[in-house]
């Protein structure tokens, strides 16, 4: 704040003293100077108000990030660790040798989104709001294949112009949709940017974070929690090295889950594939009761309850995992409010 003030009794002073209208040639020399001296005052100012691309606007909260996961996340003991050391690891990291790439894997409604959020709110000042958090949807930004081809050099085209205006940019592809509508000729285009570079035509990506949501792999990761689950075990006892056959090359190649991830495997290009876990009953709950906190209203448990009770479940016959996840339960929660 004191900054903020020094600057405006700097301005009030050079415009009521009349220094800044005096033209006479003989004070040109000071005016300049001063005009110079305005120049950087203004600069301030404006970095004061509007975000930038400094440490003001930009820094890395690590215990943040660990209590927001904490606090926001819920069943995703995995998840959490995994993006925690990650994201922690990058930030701290002053010369990383690539981008940050995660994959982040499961069910519609599992925290993927919430995850990126949270990432982004503990590096950015004006988290998801932020002018260097870029998210796109496939369906919604790409949506026609016939396009492509200015898809293609629209998307090289924002990275590269973003990243030139901020090395500390976030890029999130929603591949979301039921199925993978990511074509694999747009995921082509942005491999370069991905890789071991230290710099692409001038511009280096080493700062930036790509992080991709996709529903691949949810139905492994499924089964294994469902298989702990009918073991008697504790879904806590669930360790990344038991979901990682679910994210293997074979499981994310086929067909179905689109072809994109091949060429980034194939490549190492990805350094992170966390997996998220099927959500349960109790899950919800703790959802619903997070919700209703952050809506401002007062926790009810029998709301919650009852909200969570009607939603629906599987497998059929068990009823264990939230098909929804936590998706959509705000909207609910007005219903039952
Ligand atoms: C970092 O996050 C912690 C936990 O949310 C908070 O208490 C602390 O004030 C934050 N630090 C900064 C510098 O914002
Ligand atoms: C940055 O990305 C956004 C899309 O998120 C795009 O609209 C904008 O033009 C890009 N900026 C530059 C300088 O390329």
């Amino acid at each position: 704040m004191k900054a903020t003030y020094a600057t405006y009794f700097v301005y009030y002073v050079l415009i009521s003293s009349g220094f800044v209208n005096a033209f006479e040639p003989i004070s040109t020399t000071f005016v300049v100077g001063a005009g110079v001296g305005l120049a950087a005052v203004g600069r301030r100012v404006y970095n004061y108000v509007y975000e930038s691309c400094n440490s003001k606007w930009i820094a890395f909260n690590s215990t943040g990030l660990e209590v927001a996961l904490d606090q926001k996340l819920f069943g995703q003991h995995v998840a959490s660790r995994v993006i925690q050391k990650a994201v922690t690891g990058f930030m701290n990291n002053k010369n990383p040798k690539k981008p940050l790439v995660l994959s982040l894997h499961g069910w519609t409604g599992t925290g993927k989104n919430l995850v990126s959020q949270l990432i982004a709110e503990n590096i950015y000042k004006e988290g998801m709001a932020s002018s260097c958090v870029h998210q796109f949807v496939t369906s919604t930004h790409f949506p026609h294949s016939s396009q492509l081809e200015n898809y293609k050099s629209q998307l090289q085209q924002w990275i590269k112009g973003n990243v030139t205006n901020c090395p500390r940019s976030i890029f999130i592809f929603d591949i979301f949709d039921g199925m993978d509508q990511m074509h694999p000729g747009l995921i082509d285009c942005i491999k370069p940017y991905l890789g071991y570079y230290d710099n692409l035509d001038g511009v280096s990506y080493r700062q930036a974070i790509f992080i991709f949501l996709s529903n691949t792999g949810g139905e492994h990761i499924t089964q294994v929690a469902l298989h702990f689950w009918k073991a008697g075990r504790d879904r806590e006892e669930i360790k990344l090295h038991d979901l990682e056959p679910a994210l293997s090359l074979s499981v994310l190649n086929n067909k179905k889950s689109g072809l994109w991830h091949t060429s980034l495997m194939d490549k190492n290009l990805v350094d992170f594939f966390v997996p998220f876990l099927p959500l349960e009953f109790r899950h919800v709950r703790l959802c619903g009761m997070a919700e209703m906190a952050a809506k401002g209203l007062k926790p009810d448990q029998d709301v919650v309850d009852q909200m969570a009770r009607d939603l629906v479940y599987f497998p059929m016959s068990e009823k264990i995992f939230s098909v929804q996840g936590c998706k959509t339960i705000g909207s609910k929660l007005d219903y039952y409010t």
